[in-house]
């Protein structure tokens, strides 16, 4: 009899589901049902093992610090609010943040971060697990392979996940070919990366995974890497070779308050957010949420925007958002149902430009002949100048080893798609040491050159050899915040 009332039941929720959306799973709707329904569920036969979801984790992480990257650490908490409201709770959520923005002196808003320009607080409650120096590559990897014994400082809490439980992991910031950036030394290096998702899938210690990545060339990190067979799904903002890009930023449409002179976030993150916030996440797959938010990064003006791509076990993109995020109770009578109800595509600005953004709508509105009006010129000429630095230095060391002709071309060379960036990772890190022995700290904007960097090794150059161009072409080793020797080496 309690058989028989089972399989109605059932039949009743599958007829409910398919006809609600057509694309709805059942695990949705069985998670739904209240605690003795789905004891009842379990007396039967035996159907519900592969529904059952374990418990939901999300390491959040933010990789810059500096007011004028205001939208990376926006990004991560408006992430946080988004699954607390979905149902997860702080003991399964990892945030990783510099935290130096809520009560920056430039905020005009003390205590608040909005991650868009008529959005609430985003700040408030976010657990204040790793922050400033504790943000290292070092805690995060100890982070997600739940390993407390490796962990420096922060909070203490890790990924202490089981084989049925499901993982996020959402990293918002600036990166280049290979890499992603830290607020502290080294960076994040795709192939470290790769290493602890191997480990923790070999641990056993997870359903499956899913990781949203922002940063520029984020394709890079995982084109050629990340296998299929780890249970992981991967989408990243652009694809191996193009930039990423800021969004609400002054001077653009939609702009932020008058009052903020920086970008309050990133394009594909506020697309997957601003559509996440809204919708029934039980109706909603990773697949459909992936096709909106490519569709909204990658602006119709080719000018700016960029391609989100996808990588690792792509069939995964058939779970609902639901298994990974949760859901908010209050939106649900709001089945997703395909089409972009999303404001409509903003202008954006270059990842690697926003900093500038931030300087020059800083000198812009600073009233004239004031401190922090020659502070904001200074700042911006700082900038630019390094970068400049950074730019010659790199060509002038591909010409001289590679020959006045070659050396441009053998530094912009890009391997055929589904290749990764160099097959010698150490080889890699060695030249990012060297040339910043030389020439200084690549830091945020450098980034960019590490393509340069990885086919110096793929053409069997040596260190010897990359450490006497280096030291040919830059003659005076900077100081200050650009000289790596003070602050420390990118890898
Ligand atoms: C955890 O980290 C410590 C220190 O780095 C290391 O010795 C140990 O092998 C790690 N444990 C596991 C299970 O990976
Ligand atoms: C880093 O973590 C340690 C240990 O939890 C803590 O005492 C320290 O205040 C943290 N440092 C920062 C900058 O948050
Ligand atoms: C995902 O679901 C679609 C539609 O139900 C189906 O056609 C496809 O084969 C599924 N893919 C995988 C890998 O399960
Ligand atoms: C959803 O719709 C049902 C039926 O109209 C209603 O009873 C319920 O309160 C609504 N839920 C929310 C959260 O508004």
């Amino acid at each position: 009899m309690a058989r028989l009332a089972s399989v109605v039941l059932l039949l009743f929720l599958v007829s409910l589901s398919s006809s609600a959306t057509g694309t709805r799973d059942l695990i949705g709707d069985v998670l739904r049902l209240p605690s003795e329904a789905s004891r009842f569920f379990r007396t039967g036969d035996g159907q519900q093992e592969d529904d059952t979801v374990g418990t939901r984790w999300a390491v959040l992480i933010a990789g810059s610090n500096g007011y004028w990257n205001y939208r990376h650490q926006a990004d991560i908490c408006h992430a946080y609010q988004l699954l607390k409201k979905g149902g997860l709770k702080d003991e399964n959520i990892i945030v990783f943040m510099y935290d130096d923005i809520a009560f920056n002196e430039e905020n005009p808003r003390p205590g608040v971060i909005i991650n868009s320009p008529d959005g609430d607080d985003v700040y408030k409650g976010v657990p204040k697990d790793y922050t400033g120096r504790n943000v290292t590559v070092g805690n995060f990897f100890a982070a997600i392979l739940g390993n407390k014994t490796a962990l420096t400082g922060g909070s203490g809490k890790v990924v202490d996940s089981g084989p049925n439980d499901h993982i996020f992991i959402y990293y918002s910031d600036h990166g280049g070919p290979g890499v992603l950036g830290m607020p502290t030394f080294p960076y994040m290096y795709a192939n470290k990366l790769i290493e602890v998702l191997k480990k923790k899938h070999a641990a056993g210690t997870y359903k499956s995974l899913v990781f949203y990545l922002e940063a520029c060339e984020s394709g890079s990190i995982f084109e050629g890497l990340l296998p299929e067979g780890l249970n992981i799904f991967a989408t990243t903002a652009s694809n191996a070779v193009e930039s990423s890009w800021g969004t609400y930023c002054p001077g653009e449409y939609p702009s932020p308050p008058p009052e903020y002179e920086t970008c309050l976030g990133d394009l594909y993150s506020v697309a997957w957010m601003e559509d996440s916030d809204i919708h029934n996440l039980r109706s909603e797959t990773l697949r459909q949420q992936y096709e909106l938010v490519k569709s909204r990064t990658a602006s119709d003006n080719s000018a700016y925007g960029s391609h989100v791509m996808q990588y690792g076990d792509i069939g995964l993109s058939n779970n609902s958002l639901f298994m990974y995020m949760g859901t908010n109770p209050a939106n649900e009578n709001y089945t997703f149902v395909g089409q972009n109800y999303l404001r409509p595509s903003s202008k954006a600005v270059n990842q690697r430009d926003a900093d500038l953004v931030h300087f020059w709508d800083k000198f812009r509105k600073a009233p004239e002949g004031s401190p922090r009006k020659s502070q904001a010129q200074r700042e911006f000429l700082e900038a630019m100048s390094h970068r400049m630095h950074i730019d010659e230095s790199m060509k002038l060391i591909g010409k001289l080893l590679f020959g006045v002709e070659k050396g441009p071309e053998v530094l912009s060379a890009v391997r055929p798609s589904g290749q990764p960036l160099v097959d010698d990772w150490d080889c890699l890190m060695t030249m990012v040491r060297s040339f910043e022995t030389y020439c200084g700290s690549l830091s945020q904007y450098g980034m960019k050159h590490m393509r340069s960097l990885a086919n110096i090794c793929n053409a069997g150059r040596t260190k010897e050899q990359m450490a006497e161009a280096s030291a040919q072409a830059c003659v005076n080793v900077p100081s200050g915040r650009w000289s790596s020797l003070h602050m420390g080496f990118s890898a």
